[in-house]
């Protein structure tokens, strides 16, 4: 039976753990790119030889030569530089689109099949920047995904667990918009046992968790002094993939082009959305109150100037 392959781009913190999990979960083949090749090889090879004690059968190479993701099903854009405490993700902006153009142009080349799913900041920004280069060879817009909503969804979660002092199992959270101090946690569609939040904690404590999810990169960046998160980046695009090669047809929050959907158009915003073999199956729009749906139409414009901003980056960078 042929096994599922994976290219993890950026043999970083996020690759390295994705990578890592993607293969002990028997989820998949992997191969880890980096421009520092001796780093990706060497952690693949170290994965390796975990091999015989983790007992999963998958393989996982690393280097820097394109020409070993070929044939990939999916791809997921690590690389890029992280935030430092003070940095907003947006300062990233220049430098990680340079980074992903080249990446995702090569990765094309060798995969033009694959689904390509963008964890580098700012995701938003940078899964529109990967549409721009894709949907322009043709590559339709279920195949391009940004990795956010299921983290920002997890840390959600997480914070409602402790809050209430139950599993973690117990909870379905939901946050709409894109990754953002703007994102928006609605309390109205997140329950815990099938029991609306707002039901359970009162209005200070769940205003005080969307706060904490919203603050929830920047809380770890402060913490780490050194780089951003990425234990839970990793589970969070693993799920998204292993959703995707399963056919799981699974709902999850991603960063989805859209098109009319919730009144927006034309740019990347997280939605739930249905993940099976095709990527993005459908994309569920939920019924908003006006005062939610202004919160993500402004969340929406958040990341659309983020993208003109990308783009007039791009162009003077192009001009000099
Ligand atoms: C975060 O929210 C890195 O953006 C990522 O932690």
């Amino acid at each position: 039976m042929k096994q599922s392959k994976v290219t993890v781009i950026g043999a970083g913190n996020v690759g390295a753990t994705a990578a890592q999990r993607l293969a002990e979960k028997n989820i998949a083949n992997v191969v880890m790119l980096d421009v520092m090749g001796g780093i990706a090889a060497g952690k693949a090879l170290d994965l390796m030889e975990a091999r015989p004690v983790e007992l999963h059968d998958r393989t996982i190479f690393g280097g820097d030569d394109y020409s070993l993701s070929k044939d990939s099903d999916v791809v997921l854009m690590t690389a890029g530089l992280a935030r430092k405490p003070g940095m907003s993700r947006d300062d990233l902006l220049a430098k990680n689109a340079q980074i992903v153009s080249t990446c995702i142009e090569e990765a094309y080349k060798y995969s033009p099949n694959a689904i390509f799913i963008v964890v580098s900041n700012p995701v938003d920004a940078m899964t529109q920047l990967t549409h721009q280069i894709l949907s322009a060879k043709g590559v339709p817009n279920n195949k391009i995904i940004g990795m956010a909503g299921v983290l920002d969804s997890s840390r959600m979660a997480f914070f409602i667990a402790e809050a209430l002092d139950v599993s973690v199992r117990n909870i379905q959270p939901c946050v709409l918009g894109g990754h953002g101090d703007d994102m928006v946690p609605i309390a109205r569609y997140t329950t815990v046992a099938g029991i609306p939040l707002p039901e359970l904690l009162s209005s200070e404590k769940v205003a005080e968790i969307i706060k904490r999810t919203q603050n929830g990169g920047i809380e770890i960046v402060n913490l780490l002094q050194t780089g951003s998160a990425f234990y839970a980046p990793a589970s969070s695009s693993v799920e998204m993939i292993d959703a995707i090669l399963h056919d799981k047809k699974q709902i999850l929050p991603c960063s989805c082009y859209l098109s009319g959907q919730y009144g927006v158009s034309g740019v990347f915003v997280g939605v739930p959305a249905k993940l099976g073999v095709n990527g993005i199956e459908e994309i569920l729009e939920l019924k908003l109150t006006a005062q939610e749906l202004t919160e993500l139409k402004a969340s929406s414009e958040s990341v659309r100037k983020n993208v003109a901003r990308m783009q007039e980056l791009i162009n003077n960078a192009a001009a000099a």
